[in-house]
């Protein structure tokens, strides 16, 4: 099979990762920061050292900022809903993911202002400056397009962000481990991250790096900490922690991170964005054939890749091209606002997102395999 649907999760998990989640099962089975013995205490141990190497890879202030989640949603869930009250104005781009773009709205009903920007703007900061108001809280937005891989400047809306005193998070799931990010430098306050994506790391593993506090909890429980209180705990990570959490995941991450270390995260980077790049000159032009973005990898567009043939649904698409064993992502990507701004409502977009294991052959077989779909010929 050809796998080229990284966008969803990075399908090839490395064998320092397996071996990692495995060991954890294996000899690490205790609940970490509860129980005090031993190996309670070695398994606390070895999930702060994962938060500490996430502090440091993303350019956080310190491992206690590093907030273990079971996906990216839920950490998006904790920003928007743990520091906006009714109100507060939230600014959010039209690239979103519904990750963001639900718990906005429901937001919206509850009193919240939302507004929404171009994320396909070259400068963000333009339409920014007019949409702030006094009110505006958070500008919360996607670092990547999930749908076609366009990068918002988030360096730009970062300082704009500290001028006016005003929080910024973003949805780095489709950029976390891929492009660079320093919270510091880029002045994030929230940073949500997939680590099943860029990091390799298992699914049901999520990230919340928390510059800030977060007044609101969405859910409460045990932490292993002040446990005759029955109020939640004020110190992170555990205000955002409660219950068991996912420790053979948490070792999954950690061994991601050393393993993108170790192979460079730029040279993964020019890997992928290179077959991309192969991918929309190849496609291009070809009549009955739309390739989506202007083919700047790298600088304006993450490497993944929205096409669509004319006549034929995106579904049957990918549909199509499974049959064949090439594994893509069709339709709309839970991402709405973005298919509305990129006019593809009527049918979706076929979504093709290389890997760090996938070569110019398999990029040459979905060309091919685009082709003969295009041409009626399956
Ligand atoms: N958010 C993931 C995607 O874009 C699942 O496919």
């Amino acid at each position: 099979m050809i796998y080229l649907d990284n966008a969803a999760t990075s399908g090839y998990k490395p064998e320092a990762v397996i071996r990692s989640v495995s060991n954890a099962l294996r000899a690490l089975s205790a609940n970490p920061g509860r129980s005090g013995h031993n190996l309670s205490v070695s398994a606390a141990e070895a999930v702060y050292k994962v938060r500490e190497r996430l502090s440091d890879f993303f350019g956080a202030t310190g491992p206690e900022r590093v907030i273990f989640t079971g996906n990216c949603t839920q950490a998006v869930n904790f920003v928007l809903k743990g520091v906006l009250n009714a109100n507060d104005g939230l600014i959010i781009s039209n690239l979103e993911h519904n990750a963001v773009a639900r718990p906005a709205f429901s937001l919206r009903e509850k009193g919240v202002k939302v507004s929404v920007f171009d994320g396909f703007a070259k400068d963000p900061t333009q339409e920014l400056n007019n949409l702030i108001t006094k009110d505006t809280k958070l500008i919360f937005c996607t670092h990547v397009s999930n749908v076609c891989g366009k990068i918002i400047d988030i360096a730009k809306i970062g300082a704009l962000c500290k001028k006016h005193g005003i929080l910024f998070g973003v949805d780095a799931a489709q950029s976390g481990g891929v492009l660079p990010i320093n919270m510091k430098e880029m002045g994030i306050d929230f940073l949500c991250l997939a680590p099943h994506k860029g990091l390799f790391a298992p699914m049901g593993t999520g990230v919340l790096i928390a510059e800030k506090q977060i007044s609101k909890t969405v859910i409460e429980g045990g932490t292993g900490t002040a446990s005759l209180s029955l109020a939640q705990p004020e110190d992170l990570p555990e205000r955002l922690e409660s219950g068991t959490i996912n420790l053979p995941g948490i070792c999954g991450i950690g061994a991601g991170v050393d393993f993108l270390l170790q192979k460079g995260r730029e040279n993964i980077l020019r890997h992928e964005a290179a077959l991309c790049q192969k991918l929309y000159d190849d496609l291009k032009g070809n009549s009955g054939i739309t390739v989506f973005g202007n083919g700047n990898f790298i600088n304006e567009y993450a490497p993944l890749l929205s096409v669509s043939i004319s006549g034929v649904k995106s579904d049957e698409v990918a549909a199509l091209l499974d049959r064949k064993g090439i594994a893509v992502r069709g339709g709309y990507h839970c991402a709405p606002l973005a298919h509305k701004a990129m006019g593809t409502v009527n049918g979706g977009t076929v979504r093709i997102a290389p890997g760090i294991n996938n070569c110019v052959w398999d990029i040459e077989q979905v060309k091919r395999a685009l082709f003969s779909i295009s041409n009626k010929k399956y």
